[in-house]
């Protein structure tokens, strides 16, 4: 028996500002399949279409022809609050992941509800903290220490863990991690993504990271595809990916995108 995909993209196609002067045809056909547990990087340009694939699998907008399919279900009309039970969706800015002026372990009550009852104070009883601070731990930050300190007072690589936390909590169906690490400086990207990579791998989840980073692209992830004026122009998993160098990327961007100037663009 086959096994169903965890995230199934048939042609999707997405069209920005139709019918006027800036009509702007982003996503040209893309076809993606990813099986369960499956930790892909996305690489590419800068306007080469990566956020608005992963807001199309989140739902911020539907695709103008094609379907998402997550574990089965089409999921293309479904809007994005209903999605967010499924799907968790992580940003550049440190800023949007949690809510600045609640503090640590507020943040965590209101994550772990999500998509159930919303509106609700977030109330914290104590069995709920013990498992908190636990969580808390595995980021080895020490935040477990500060569950009544409102998070507008972490830094942005705390903000960032602590977000990835939250989006994990209720065990999502895929993680979309877009440029999570982008804002931090060279030591704490690091640490995030050592932490992004423990906890997709000890919860197994299926998840599409974008990245204009080379080296973190190649050194995480078990498949890596480019995207190049809303195609895929590269799709490199197993040995072929482990034995990827940042040149050979960039050699292949160019034989792909049929484009010497291109990765330039990669690289900004
Ligand atoms: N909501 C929107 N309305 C109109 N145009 C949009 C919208 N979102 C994205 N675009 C346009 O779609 C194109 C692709 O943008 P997108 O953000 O997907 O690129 P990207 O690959 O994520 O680039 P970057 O690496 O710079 O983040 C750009 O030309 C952008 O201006
Ligand atoms: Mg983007």
């Amino acid at each position: 028996m086959s096994v169903t995909p965890a995230l199934q993209l048939v042609n999707i196609h997405k069209t920005f500002g139709a019918g006027t002067i800036n009509e702007n045809h982003v996503l040209k056909g893309i076809d993606l399949t990813l099986n369960p547990g499956e930790f892909v990087t996305v690489i590419g340009g800068n306007g080469a279409g990566k956020s608005t694939l992963m807001n199309t699998i989140a739902g911020s907008f539907p695709p103008d022809i094609g379907q998402v399919v997550v574990n089965g279900h089409d999921i293309t009309e479904l809007g994005i609050y209903k999605r967010a039970t499924h799907i968790a969706h992580v940003f550049q800015d440190p800023s949007k992941g949690t809510a600045t002026r609640l503090t640590i372990e507020e943040n965590m009550a209101l994550a772990s509800r999500r998509g159930l009852s919303r509106g609700l104070r977030a109330g914290v009883k104590s069995e709920d903290r013990i498992k908190m601070k636990e969580r808390l731990a595995i980021l080895g930050l020490g935040l477990e220490d500060r569950l009544t300190t409102d998070v507008q007072f972490l830094s942005g690589g705390q903000r960032q863990a602590l977000t990835l936390l939250m989006a994990t909590l209720r065990r999502p169906d895929l993680l979309l991690l877009d440029e999570h690490t982008a804002a931090l400086d060279p030591k704490t990207s690091a640490m995030v993504l050592e932490i992004t990579e423990k906890i997709v791998r000890e919860e197994k989840l299926t998840t599409l990271m974008i990245t204009h980073n080379m080296e973190d692209a190649i050194n995480h992830g078990d498949r890596l595809i480019m995207l190049h004026q809303g195609q895929i122009v590269l799709d490199v998993a197993g040995e072929e990916k482990n034995n990827l160098t940042v040149m050979g990327l960039l050699d292949m961007f160019q034989r792909a995108s049929g484009d010497h100037s291109a990765s330039d663009s990669l690289l900004i």
